[in-house]
């Protein structure tokens, strides 16, 4: 399997402009200035990429819905946030290979007629923040950002790398762009959508690390090479991120399609000391968990995911072996769902932390039978009904962890204890 995003992660000459440019470094970037803007949003709509942030939404179709006749600026936004329980391949990229996210937001705001473009960073990737900043810095100056790219009169592009101050909302992307307005990273209500009114009431596309740091490889290689990698509708390669019960926590490339089992047992070393598989949050904690029986029999791909009820998400896998409390992790999921929302909506601002009090209530054997129902009834309040998917990303994963192991719970509420720590 041909690591698209990874290629350069080993290397221990790392990070570094010159070896990255002795490894076919920004040879895309020379070859996307020599084609038409458009021919490059082509290639990627070709690819089939669909954005790697969580939402899988296609890369290439959401760069076309920037109006084609603006007379304002247009903004390419590089969400870097990454504050999902579990997901930790964007920064992976960052600090192991800053040059191609460089590379690839260079090719992606020249596709775009971008003269601008942003990587908001969570406050606490100080080193990330950091290594971007030199990368910058190298790249322009090689000229390959800066005033006339390589030396093409009129292309000028520039990365300005903005802090956040680590809030998991932020990363959702309107409260992103209020927080790189400089103001209170509240989510605002879509329509309008960012591609039209963004960054300073312009046009902005938003794109994760991992979508555009894919975008070097398709230039150079063309978006039906990259089409043929993956699944017909889960195209090219993806990055997971793995803890939880594991021999061997990462971040590990495959092409997409790769069966769950064998991932697990190859790639992570199988379940931490010999132990048995009992559960796995495939996409980030936000994803509805996965019993071994349905997960071993999944692919890591989009449709296969959420053909088993569940959702490949950023690509964030958290396992769970024998040994683990269902009802312990998802209280200290919805622990921080209620920390994270952000007051806006009644139905998240209440639901979340309610939400929490009850399983609180419930893991230390002082809950009702009552409470399973008034959970759900909770979380149907609150899916659909807020201003941003917040709300949906924390009551998802409690209807999942209740529908999966009830059983669990029902014991708590019966026995005021739990029945695997007393195995265990
Ligand atoms: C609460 C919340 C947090 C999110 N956090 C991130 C994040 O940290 N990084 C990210 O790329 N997308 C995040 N997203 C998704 C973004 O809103 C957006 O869909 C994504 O950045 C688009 O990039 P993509 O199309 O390349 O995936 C989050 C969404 C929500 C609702
Ligand atoms: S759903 Fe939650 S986080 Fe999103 S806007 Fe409403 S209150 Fe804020």
């Amino acid at each position: 399997m041909e690591k698209i995003i990874l290629k350069n992660a080993d290397f221990e000459d790392q990070p570094n402009i010159d070896a990255y440019i002795s490894r076919g470094g920004y040879k895309a970037l020379e070859k996307a200035l020599t084609m038409e803007p458009a021919a490059i949003t082509d290639e990627v709509k070709k690819a089939g990429i669909r954005g790697r942030g969580g939402a899988g939404f296609p890369a290439g179709l959401k760069w076309s819905f920037i109006p084609k006749d603006t007379k304002k600026p247009i903004y390419l936004v590089c969400n870097a946030d990454e504050g999902e329980p579990g997901t930790f391949k964007d920064r992976f990229i960052i600090e192991r290979d800053p040059h191609l996210l460089v590379e690839g937001i260079a090719v992606s705001s020249y596709a775009l007629k971008v003269k601008t473009a942003y990587i908001y960073i969570r406050g606490e990737f100080y080193k990330g923040a950091m290594m971007l900043e030199k990368a910058i810095e190298e790249a322009k100056a090689k000229g390959f950002l800066g005033s006339n790219v390589l030396g093409r009169d009129g292309v000028d592009i520039d990365i300005v790398v903005h802090r956040g101050a680590g809030a998991y909302v932020c990363g959702e992307e309107t409260s992103l762009l209020e927080s790189l307005e400089g103001k209170r990273g509240y989510p605002r209500l879509k329509p309008p959508f960012p591609a039209v009114v963004g960054a300073f009431g312009c046009p902005t596309v938003i794109n994760n690390v991992e979508t555009l740091a894919a975008v070097p490889w398709i230039i150079l290689n063309g978006g039906a090479a990259y089409a043929k990698i993956g699944t017909e509708k889960s195209t090219g390669t993806k990055l997971f991120s793995v803890c939880g019960k594991v021999n061997k926590p990462g971040v590990y490339e495959v092409d997409l399609g790769y069966p769950f089992k064998k991932f697990l047992d190859e790639y992570c070393g199988g379940v931490k000391d010999g132990k048995k598989l009992k559960a796995v949050i495939p996409g980030g904690s936000s994803t509805p968990v996965l019993p071994a029986e349905e997960i071993e029999k999944v692919n890591l791909d989009y449709e296969s995911i959420a053909a088993a009820g569940s959702m490949l998400g950023s690509g964030a896998v958290i396992v769970f072996d024998e040994t683990d409390c269902m009802v312990e992790a998802i209280t200290v999921l919805a622990h921080f769902y209620a920390h994270e929302s952000c007051g806006q909506c009644t139905p998240c601002r209440e639901g979340t932390a309610w939400m929490y009090r009850i399983l609180q209530k419930i893991m230390n054997g002082e809950g009702k039978l009552s409470d399973i129902d008034l959970l759900y009834e909770i979380c149907d309040n609150i899916m659909g009904k807020t201003v941003c998917p917040l709300g949906d990303a924390a009551a998802m994963p409690v209807v999942g962890f209740l529908n999966k192991y009830r059983h669990e719970f029902e014991y708590h509420i019966k026995n005021g204890k739990c029945d695997v720590k007393e195995k265990h």
